[in-house]
């Protein structure tokens, strides 16, 4: 029976047989963005020539066209976390933005000095930043759960730090760096007890597994296309209808108003209200195609088929003199992310990175956009290889090959 990748990548021109622009790449930096398949670029291609208009403002047909592909994208991106309805589906730029809206409209007007959120040691630099800025101006608390000896989430220092000042709990669904994925359900049934509400950040499992934002029980959701094979340059919030309704807009502009007087305006209804300025048109309808494509394949199917490679990778990664692996080991219960964070005693993982880059393989190095994580190990940098359901084990042999050579060369060199 033929899996996943040798199934889907022929939808992807990097990965064709054809590519000479790729040189036979393998790409192991899914985490930092995915790979777009024809789908996609086809549905770009066809919006910038064939429905190029501005949505929602004119009454010629070509508006109407890009209005209808516009909200097309919305439903389909609504329907594809489960959403009440499309009203709840705001545009963004990307995942950053999303948090930074809900910072600056639900926390600007609800958190006071009393108050405390909590975040985790484990948060990407977007769930972090935006909170500092904001605690900054209203005076609110940031505490944060710390990880365990495994890299899990520690459960009991997130119960011990909720209590009744706690009004948000804001996480990443899948570490980006450890890979563990969080109980969120479990979370949310914690802070309901104290009337706390909860954001997750979901870009590194929105392509991994199947997401229900009721069953999850939260109240906010970011998202980003460019890491479900969607284009760059805009991503999503998904909040509650009775949330949004209660908050302020986020930026001013066109689009997002009802009625603009000299020294007054009124705000339009969901979701424009949250909408100012012409947006990322053509990448939200990419997006929606993103959807259908991942829809398509299901993800439950790319779950099942990333699990086992993730087991497959760890399993040589493991083998390797003096590596050391962050994060938990992936087992049959949990929802470990594909993805692998590591480092080599005695040598820097950018010097990995360069080396495997000269063999035509493309890893991350760096912190990730995680300085807080790595600052609590007591690092400045490691290396990481993310894979998708185009990842096959014959690439992951050859990447372990290659890295088991470049290390023998900087021992050697060095
Ligand atoms: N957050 C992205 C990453 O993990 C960019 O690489």
């Amino acid at each position: 029976m033929e899996n996943l990748a040798e199934k889907t990548r022929k939808d992807f021109p990097l990965f064709s047989e054809e590519s000479n622009e790729s040189n036979n790449l393998i790409y192991l930096d899914h985490a930092a963005t995915s790979q777009k398949p024809t789908q996609v670029i086809e549905k770009l291609v066809h919006y910038y020539s064939f429905q190029n208009a501005n949505v929602h403002r004119g009454a010629h047909q070509l508006s109407t066209k890009a209005t209808e592909a516009f909200e097309e994208a919305r439903n389909i991106t609504g329907k594809f976390i489960n959403a009440y309805s499309s009203r709840e589906i705001i545009f963004t730029r990307n995942a950053t933005e999303a948090i930074n809206l809900v910072a600056n409209s639900w926390g600007d007007s609800q958190l006071q000095e009393r108050d405390e959120i909590l975040l985790t040691l484990m948060e990407h630099h977007s769930n972090v930043v935006p909170w500092q800025l904001l605690a900054k101006r209203k005076g609110f608390k940031i505490r944060y759960v710390g990880i365990t000896k495994d890299g899990e989430l520690d459960m009991n220092d997130l119960r011990s730090k909720v209590n009744q000042k706690t009004k948000l709990i804001s996480l990443l669904h899948i570490s980006n760096t450890l890979g563990s994925c969080n109980p969120i359900e479990e979370i949310s049934r914690i802070a309901r007890n104290v009337g706390a509400l909860v954001l997750l950040d979901a870009c590194q499992s929105l392509a991994h597994l199947p997401i229900n934002v009721n069953s999850l029980n939260i109240d906010f959701l970011a998202g980003s296309s460019h890491k479900l094979c969607g284009p760059t340059g805009c991503g999503f919030l998904w909040a509650k209808e009775s949330i949004l309704e209660t908050m302020p807009p986020f930026l001013g502009g066109g689009e997002m108003i009802q009625d603009v007087s000299l020294y007054e305006s009124s705000w339009a209804d969901l979701p424009f209200k949250f909408e100012a300025g012409t947006p990322s048109i053509g990448e939200a309808i990419g997006m929606g195609a993103a959807i259908t494509y991942l829809n398509s394949i299901g993800l439950d199917e790319i779950r099942k088929y990333e699990k086992e490679l993730t087991k497959y990778l760890f399993h040589k990664l493991e083998k390797i003199e003096g590596i050391n692996i962050l994060g938990p080991r992936p087992t049959e219960i949990n929802d470990r992310g594909a993805l692998v964070t590591f480092y080599i005693d005695g040598i820097h993982s950018n010097d990995i990175s360069e080396l495997l880059d000269s063999n035509n393989i493309c890893i991350r190095s760096g912190h990730h956009c995680c300085q807080p994580l790595h600052k609590y190990y007591g690092l400045n940098s490691t290396a990481r290889a993310s894979l998708s359901f185009t990842t096959t084990k014959d690439e992951i042999d050859l990447f372990i090959e290659a890295l088991n050579t470049n290390i023998q060369f900087i021992k050697k060199n060095s």
